[in-house]
């Protein structure tokens, strides 16, 4: 069992052991418990919780449609009535079966309900894994504005279980590998190097990689858990990632792309305005944008969709008094915070993306 304790916000990483879970249970001695699934982890993940723990108390399900396009205010309020509806009081405790919709999402409804109600994160997804489950940061989307809505509030605790990526399409375990990928870039050449050789696609092998990834994560949200300075750097490549991926949710004629489809796209991008802006070795540039084309579906943008993406940059959450402020890299490891970066750098950057 891997664990990294704390008053709230406890993770452990084991799929023989669950033991972790059931201490949690007892100690918080919840009045009811809520499991929260979407339409997707309700069939492949819910059996397998099943049989990997059983209750002493009957436990009710929640259900929400799968998808980022669900991760509103909307599909929260039916949350709220079915909690209330259900008896649900503030003892109760909701566990987030799920990707990062539905532990952001079931964090938020936890964190809102009567002023706060208990919540434990099991991730599904390795993008929960590595990223979205831990660290307290949950909420919903505003429209198709990613996370505008939300709170920052640890769970009583993070359950990794490898197990559950089993049940994923590849697809979906390239899409948590960018978050991996984005762990190395801002934490060191060593990791960078690791992520980039390892077959992510070895699942059975996977744990201790995924454990790399929470300890990097761990450690910025910890110096810095309101996201003041260091925090920001987990968002490299998220301003225009999350962009990115708002624009594809909202485009008949742009293909839909996963968080971390975005993100990829956002690294290359960003890695190259560091190049330009900074002192961001070119040879580091190549490398990063070649292991993520050879790794990810490429997108085409045209003047319109590049024009869109930029005007979506004004409601990124790093922003300050109108300024758009990205994370840069002067090397791998070594960050550069609070960057004003022009549009024709934009421009530029993403025509650098369509010659790769
Ligand atoms: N996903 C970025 C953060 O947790 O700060």
């Amino acid at each position: 069992m891997k664990e990294i304790i704390k008053n709230k916000g406890s993770v452990y990483c084991s799929s023989n052991n669950w033991g972790s879970l059931n201490n949690k249970i007892k100690e918080v001695n919840p009045s009811k418990i809520f499991i929260l699934v979407d339409t997707n982890t309700e069939k492949d993940c819910l059996p397998l919780f099943f049989k990997k723990y059983s209750f002493n108390e009957s436990v009710e399900i929640l259900e929400i449609p799968d998808g980022e396009i669900n991760k509103n205010i909307n599909t929260c309020s039916l949350l709220w009535n079915k909690l209330s509806e259900n008896g649900a009081d503030r003892n109760s405790l909701i566990i987030n079966l799920g990707g990062g919709v539905v532990t952001d999402l079931g964090g938020f409804i936890a964190s809102t309900f009567k002023r706060g109600v208990f919540f434990i994160n099991i991730p599904t997804t390795l993008l929960s894994m590595v990223d979205a489950s831990v660290g307290g940061k949950n909420g919903v989307d505003l429209g198709l504005l990613k996370n505008q809505i939300g709170t920052i509030n640890n769970p009583e605790m993070v359950l990794i279980d490898t197990d559950f990526l089993k049940t994923l399409p590849e697809n979906q375990i390239i899409s948590g590998y960018a978050e991996m990928l984005k762990h190395g870039l801002i934490h060191s050449r060593e990791y960078w190097d690791k992520v980039k050789s390892f077959d992510i696609l070895k699942i059975d092998e996977l744990e201790n990689l995924i454990w790399e990834s929470v300890l990097i994560k761990n450690d910025v949200i910890t110096k810095d858990p309101f996201e003041k300075n260091l925090r920001k750097t987990l968002n490299y490549g998220h301003t225009l990632g999350h962009a990115i991926e708002s624009y594809s949710l909202d485009q008949n004629k742009f293909p839909t792309l996963l968080h971390g489809e975005a993100i990829a796209i956002g690294m290359i991008l960003t890695s190259y305005i560091s190049f330009k802006q900074l002192d961001f070795p070119e040879q580091t540039l190549s490398d990063i944008s070649h292991h993520i084309i050879k790794k990810f579906n490429k997108a085409l943008f045209n003047i319109e969709d590049i024009n869109a993406v930029i005007e979506l940059l004004k409601f990124d959450k790093k922003n300050y008094n109108g300024k758009v402020l990205f994370v840069l890299l002067n090397d791998i490891g070594n960050h550069k915070l609070n960057c004003e970066v022009s549009n024709s750098l934009i421009f530029e950057a993403f025509e650098y993306y369509k010659k790769l």
